[in-house]
């Protein structure tokens, strides 16, 4: 037993006297790990009498959790020492004049956003926004997605735990709410863009967990298909700087909208580079279509007065496209080198509205 006490102060001693968190690891290894003193008098407890297994067992568990925990408290105290190292050595003074190379630059997506909201805004729209955190009410039921609706699965949603009234709030899987809670706000006519970041449980080169869409929602009386086609063309031409682009409507399904489409741009590849609108192929940019009478009841509209369209779109996605951005993970990866090459100076204000269109929509 005097063994255990000697093993108990050497280990101890060796514990604290380590000061970085490698060595402390490699410390455990090699006393608390396999071939390690503590393993190998475990491994001799087979070869005891049950008496002396009953003494002995104990106390070498005893031994073996003591230790642990005094190195998980050794490694507490040494990561909180390398925090503390660290904001000292990081520390920075953000009160000095920036030097140039150190100038900041506009990430894409804030671009996209201000170039997005230029061109709505032009067209007489108004920008509106919605929490990130959502009810599911929201984003789900009163967009005509009910409780037991397959497109509830589609989404991938991140759920908050249950409240107190057995509800769970998600984190908002689309822009869509924005629409609900633009309606059920105010009196129509609307006329909203709503940007935004948005959530989904999903990772590889083109979907990650946060990302961005803007929505936008068009409500009046006499509103019909030709007002949405008309909106999103005059879009697609101003935001990819091309004055011919080819637009096809695809038939397709959203609980909220009927008819609904998936909007397609016409394309073509030159040496590896997409040329946006002249071509053979075909990009898939939104999803749109006349907002279902089922949503309008939700909110308290008649469907026989008032009609009106949506459409939704991945702004990552019209970023990477009107840009040549291969992966989509990189934009949220905070390296300062991609931002350099893709960002935009501070200075560089969107101005589209005053840019000539071309012909082939590369920047
Ligand atoms: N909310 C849809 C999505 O995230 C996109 C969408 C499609 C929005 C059609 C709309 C719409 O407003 O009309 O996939």
């Amino acid at each position: 037993m005097d063994d255990l006490k000697q093993i108990e102060t050497d280990i101890t001693a060796a514990i604290n006297g380590v000061n970085d968190i490698d060595s402390l690891d490699k410390l455990r290894v090699a006393e608390l790990g396999k071939k390690g003193r503590v393993s190998l008098l475990m491994r001799r407890l087979g070869k005891m009498t049950p008496e002396e297994r009953q003494e002995f067992g104990p106390k070498l568990n005893g031994l073996k959790t003591a230790l642990n925990d005094k190195i998980s408290d050794r490694k507490n105290v040494l990561e909180e020492e390398a925090l503390n190292a660290r904001l000292l050595s990081e520390k920075i003074d953000i009160t000095l004049t920036p030097t140039p190379e150190g100038k900041g630059s506009i990430h894409p997506i804030t671009q996209v956003v201000d170039e997005v909201t230029e061109i709505f805004t032009e067209m007489g729209f108004s920008v509106a926004e919605g929490p990130e955190i959502e009810e599911d009410f929201y984003n789900f039921t009163a967009l005509n997605i009910p409780e037991e609706h397959p497109a509830r699965q589609m989404h991938d949603t991140f759920y908050f735990p249950e409240d107190e009234n057995g509800k769970r709030k998600v984190l908002r899987t689309h822009t869509s709410p924005v629409q609900i809670r633009t309606m059920m706000a105010g009196k129509p006519p609307f006329r909203i863009i709503a940007p935004g970041r948005t959530y989904r449980c999903d990772s590889d080169a083109t979907h990650t967990p946060m990302f961005h869409q803007v929505e936008a929602l068009v409500i009046d009386k006499g509103i019909h298909m030709g007002h949405l086609k008309w909106s999103i063309e005059n879009f697609v031409k101003k935001f990819f700087e091309v004055e011919n682009v080819k637009v096809r409507f695809r038939p397709s399904y959203f609980p909220f909208t009927e008819p609904s489409a998936e909007v397609d741009i016409g394309c073509s590849f030159k040496d590896g580079e997409i040329v946006i609108g002249e071509g053979d192929d075909w990009l898939e940019i939104m999803g749109c279509g006349m907002v279902n009478s089922k949503v309008l009841e939700n909110v308290g509209l008649d469907p026989n007065e008032y009609q009106g369209f949506a459409f939704g779109m991945g702004l990552d996605r019209i970023s990477m496209l009107k840009w040549g951005i291969p992966d989509l993970r990189d934009f949220f990866a905070a390296d300062l080198r991609w931002l350099k090459h893709y960002g935009f100076s501070c200075l560089d204000i969107p101005s589209l509205s005053t840019r000539p269109l071309t012909q082939s929509g590369q920047k």
